[in-house]
């Protein structure tokens, strides 16, 4: 299965993408957490998305898509993937498409997830994650066992940088303009998959399942 999961900020893409990787043992591509990663280390790739990412704007499409084709290239990915973040504009979206085709590596669905905007702005402003494992909570709906500390390895849970109120807009005006278009993209290649993704995260993961069938 090759898979790529759209949707807002906050939409849930890397909550529902680790259950959907595990159901389908395919490895689980957030181009976000690789560059958060790659800022933790101080790469070069790091240092300059860095910016990018502080302000909200999308990292440039010629270093995020060099740098998608080539993880997905690792043998891990032979039997498919799951991208999350990635496309995000149509520039990146044709580019991955040509790619594909060339290796005669077809996507098999795009899965846009929905979600009205007031409960985007919830789900980000009550978002904590582990800065060691990178795992995902929310202090009103997805609460870690132990107050402010990750479930997996007792770290101390942080807020991520870009999730402040002005930066939250400009990433939601961003994601309007840039990637809403590739809604449209998947339809015509026949391929997308909409999914109503308010709701409780086992019923949203169960809609995705039943959505890819
Ligand atoms: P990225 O990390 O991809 O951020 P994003 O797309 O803004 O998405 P988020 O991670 O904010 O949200 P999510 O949909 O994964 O939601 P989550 O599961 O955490 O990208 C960050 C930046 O990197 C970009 O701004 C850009 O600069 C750069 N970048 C990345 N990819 C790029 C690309 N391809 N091109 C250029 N630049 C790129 O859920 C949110 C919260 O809600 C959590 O607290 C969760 O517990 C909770 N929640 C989730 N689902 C539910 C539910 N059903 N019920 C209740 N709570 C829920």
């Amino acid at each position: 299965m090759r898979i790529v999961l759209l949707g807002p900020p906050g939409a849930g893409k890397g909550t529902q993408a680790k259950g959907i990787s595990e159901y389908y043992n395919i490895p689980h591509i957030s181009t976000g957490d690789l560059f958060r990663e790659n800022i933790s280390q101080g790469t070069k790739l790091g240092r300059e998305a860095q910016a990018y990412m502080d302000r909200g704007e999308l990292v440039p499409d010629s270093l995020v898509i060099a740098f998608v084709e080539d993880r997905v290239s690792k043998p891990d990915c032979k039997n498919g993937f799951l991208l999350d973040g990635f496309p995000r504009t149509i520039p990146q979206a044709e580019a991955f498409w040509t790619f594909c085709a060339d290796r005669d590596e077809q996507l098999n669905d795009a899965v846009c997830l929905n979600v009205p905007d007031d409960l985007i702005i919830k789900r980000i402003s009550g978002r904590r994650s582990c800065p060691k494992c990178g795992a995902v909570y929310n202090i009103y709906t997805n609460k870690p066992k132990v107050e402010g500390h990750c479930d997996y390895d007792g770290t101390a849970l942080v807020q991520r940088s870009d999730d402040t109120e002005e930066t939250v807009k400009t990433r939601l005006s961003v994601y309007e303009k840039e990637t809403e278009p590739l809604i449209g993209f998947y339809k015509d290649k026949g391929i997308l998959k909409e999914v109503d993704a308010a709701g409780p995260l086992e019923e949203v993961q169960r809609r995705i399942i039943d959505a890819l069938k």
